[in-house]
């Protein structure tokens, strides 16, 4: 082992469930975040956007259909798009009001989600410090870009970085243009949360459905971490959980 490996960061496995179909991946991670709620007298959640929790939003208000009180949840979006504000349609503000805080007993302002329309700098400055007021975050949804994205942080990210200023990877922003209006350019800078912000979570669900995303897991997990994979640092977080379905986890260890 030479000197450097000898003296690393201890690096950890996650723990992985691989399951027969996207359907049965949300119904798992829903069915984890309610019993995160339960345990917890004042959960403080981060939450992704993206097409992989839409079926997770659509459990979770189901459950509160059927009782689940949300009353005292605070949330922390990962990120948003510099110039959309909560009205525009294609903002993650705009997304999680439809797909989850209106469909939910959230208080208000209690669901938070960068402002995409304030100075970026002040906007990431304050962010970290609600969240920091909040206690820090306890349970960290997390999706995975094709390109081993997580929240905005494009590859290149340092695995210590906080909320700022990014630029989107052309990858990223022709995967998302299918929710812009055609002929709409997709913004190409977004406020995220760094990844030192998301390792500070306390634990973290990292969420992967379909072929397209095996590639990415297998990097984030299967290599040494490099900032040119950003998934790849969960591996220096003690505490993850990956729910996949069998076409993104068929490169992982035991699927
Ligand atoms: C969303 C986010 C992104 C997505 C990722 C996967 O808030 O931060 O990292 O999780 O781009 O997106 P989908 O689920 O659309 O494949």
């Amino acid at each position: 082992m030479s000197p450097a490996a000898a003296t690393g960061p201890t690096l950890h496995r996650p723990a992985l469930v691989v399951l027969d179909s996207p359907e049965a991946v949300a119904t798992a991670v829903a069915a984890r975040l309610l019993r995160h709620l339960a345990t917890e007298p004042r959960p403080v959640l981060g939450l992704a956007t993206g097409r992989t929790p839409l079926a997770v939003y659509d459990r979770l208000a189901a459950a509160h259909g059927t009782g689940t009180s949300f009353a005292a949840v605070q949330s922390f979006n990962l990120d948003e798009y510099v110039g959309l504000g909560a009205s525009d349609p294609a903002s993650f503000a705009h997304y999680m009001q439809r797909h989850f805080f209106d469909r939910v007993d959230i208080a208000a302002g209690q669901g938070r989600v960068p402002d995409g329309t304030g100075d970026p700098a002040t906007v990431a400055r304050d962010y970290e410090a609600a969240i920091a007021k909040a206690g820090g975050i306890g349970l960290q949804l997390l999706g995975i870009g094709t390109n081993g994205h997580i929240g905005f942080n494009e590859p290149g990210s340092a695995f210590d970085s906080r909320t700022r200023l990014v630029t989107l990877a052309e990858s990223t922003r022709q995967a998302n243009a299918p929710d812009f209006p055609r002929g709409t350019e997709v913004p190409r800078e977004a406020i995220t949360m760094g990844i030192g912000t998301i390792l500070e979570a306390r634990q973290i669900l990292l969420v992967a459905t379909g072929a397209a995303k095996a590639e990415a897991l297998h990097a984030a997990f299967h290599a040494a971490p490099d900032p040119d994979c950003p998934a790849s640092a969960l591996q220096l977080h003690p505490r993850v959980e990956v729910i996949c379905d069998c076409a993104a986890g068929r490169r992982l260890w035991s699927a």
